[in-house]
């Protein structure tokens, strides 16, 4: 939701400089002359480029990928000026998310002063709806959204950079739900169509991540981002993420009693630049706001197309009359509204707590650290209008936990143990880049040994 508002600040920006232009031009008396000027210039400047772009096109294009495909998109496409220079390293990390492909170019300088660390300058950002998921049905048809992220990467990568550059594709929650067969297609459209870009691609970098991964590397770019690995007098911040499919969260307990007394597999050693860091870090599948929804509705996240025939739902939790159609994982459901036993309110929040209850483990450290919260944490803030008139969050922000809207704050108090005067940060850039898992991921890509643990990533297959 926020990186749609993100997206249309961009164009409400072009536009207002649009604005500008078409006011400087309006002030001069004699516009309509300046217009012919204008205009022939342009249309020779055009037929110039033409001739010379199809006498060396032939030439210039390396790769196999459709050369139309960039000119199509060419008007639409971010074009930052980056400088070039041998210290420069890029990495593409596509996010296929539950609701939409995302594209991160990211563009590193590695730092030779300081054992070689890689400092991020820049990171170009855009997204495509619906997710992967949606094309479960026809694998094929998920080509152009993957085709016109791809043509932004080889429009932000300078071209002698490009054979150099890992390109990779990590799929979250929406591809971890379909049938395995079914997922295995949209990866290897993915993987072929990356193949045919001049990009470096492997295939074990073209799959699905699980959750403790996608913890993990959020957690690393909220700290990375903030520059907590390289300064020894700050301490990491921890990261909450509240996805459609799961929620994760990641924190560096400082106390013994958190370590020994964390279920099993809720700690993991990790090495970051070097340094052995424990991580409490745990990913909850299915209590991501979308799949949690559906179990408070008495569905089922099934991988088994014949259980789930007639995808027919109902609730107390929505109003008796109530009837509404909603896609979530591939699935089309109508969800309908049901009698309650007692007041609808108490019902509902019974189911909700049943969902919750007996799945979650509640670190009690966890409330007094400093947290980042992200994703759907965010979003319901902002809906719920508590964030006042700043709906752009660039600067940090705290925020009560009493002030959160009904769902976010029965998860972060019932989930993770949350009082009312618990205090989230909410941030969704911070140096002005988008914090995602996929900076992490990326660095992961580049620079296994600097950002490892014992977390397996699952097999593609
Ligand atoms: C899948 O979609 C492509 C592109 O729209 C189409 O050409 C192809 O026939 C479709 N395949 C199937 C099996 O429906």
């Amino acid at each position: 939701m926020h990186i749609a508002n993100i997206s249309l600040f961009r164009v409400q920006g072009l536009l207002r400089m649009f604005d500008r232009n078409v006011a400087v031009i309006n002030n001069s008396r004699c516009s309509y002359k300046l217009y012919s000027v204008v205009g022939v210039f342009l249309v020779s400047i055009f037929v110039t480029f033409t001739i010379i772009y199809n006498c060396f096109k032939s030439s210039t294009l390396l790769y196999t990928f459709n050369e139309n495909d960039v000119a199509l998109y060419a008007p639409y496409l971010p074009s930052p000026k980056l400088k070039v220079n041998t210290n420069d390293v890029y990495a593409v990390m596509f996010d296929a998310g539950s609701t939409g492909s995302r594209i991160h170019v990211l563009h590193f300088v590695e730092d030779q002063t300081a054992n070689s660390h890689l400092r991020l300058v820049a990171s170009v950002f855009e997204q495509v709806k619906p997710g992967l998921s949606s094309f479960a049905e026809n694998a094929t048809e998920s080509l152009d959204g993957l085709k016109y992220l791809l043509a932004i990467a080889l429009d932000t990568v300078p071209k002698n950079k490009w054979e150099d550059t890992m390109i990779a594709l990590k799929a979250t929650a929406g591809l971890r739900l379909l049938p395995s067969t079914q997922a295995q297609a949209l990866l290897d459209e993915a993987y072929h169509l990356f193949l045919s870009s001049p990009f470096r691609v492997r295939q074990q970098d073209v799959s699905i991540m699980d959750g403790i991964s996608e913890g993990m590397f959020l957690w690393f770019t909220v700290n990375f981002l903030r520059g907590t690995f390289f300064d020894d007098s700050s301490s990491p911040v921890g990261s909450i993420d509240l996805g459609g499919g799961s929620c994760q969260v990641a924190f560096v307990p400082q106390n013994q009693d958190t370590i020994l007394s964390s279920p099993k597999g809720h700690i993991e050693d990790i090495n970051i630049f070097g340094k052995k860091i424990k991580l409490y870090v745990h990913s909850y599948l299915g209590l991501g706001l979308q799949s949690a929804r559906l179990a408070m509705m008495g569905g089922k996240e099934t991988k088994d197309e014949t259980e789930n025939l007639f995808h027919a739902l109902s609730s107390p939790c929505l109003p008796l009359h109530h009837e509404e159609e909603w896609a979530f994982g591939g699935v089309e459901y109508t969800a309908r509204g049901a009698e309650p036993t007692r007041r609808r309110y108490e019902e509902c929040y019974h189911i909700a707590q049943d969902v919750l209850g007996y799945q979650v483990h509640q670190p009690i450290e966890l409330q007094d650290q400093i947290v980042y919260a992200f994703s759907y944490v965010v979003d319901k803030i902002e809906e719920s209008g508590f964030l006042g008139k700043n709906p752009e969050i660039d600067e940090p922000q705290q925020i009560k936990v009493q002030d959160i809207d009904l769902i976010a704050q029965r998860v972060l108090r019932h989930g993770f143990g949350y009082h009312d005067n618990s205090v989230l940060v909410l941030q969704k850039k911070i140096e002005d880049i988008e914090v995602s898992w996929a900076l992490g991921a990326a660095v992961h890509l580049l620079r296994g040994d600097d950002i490892s643990s014992s977390v397996e990533e699952m097999p593609s297959g």
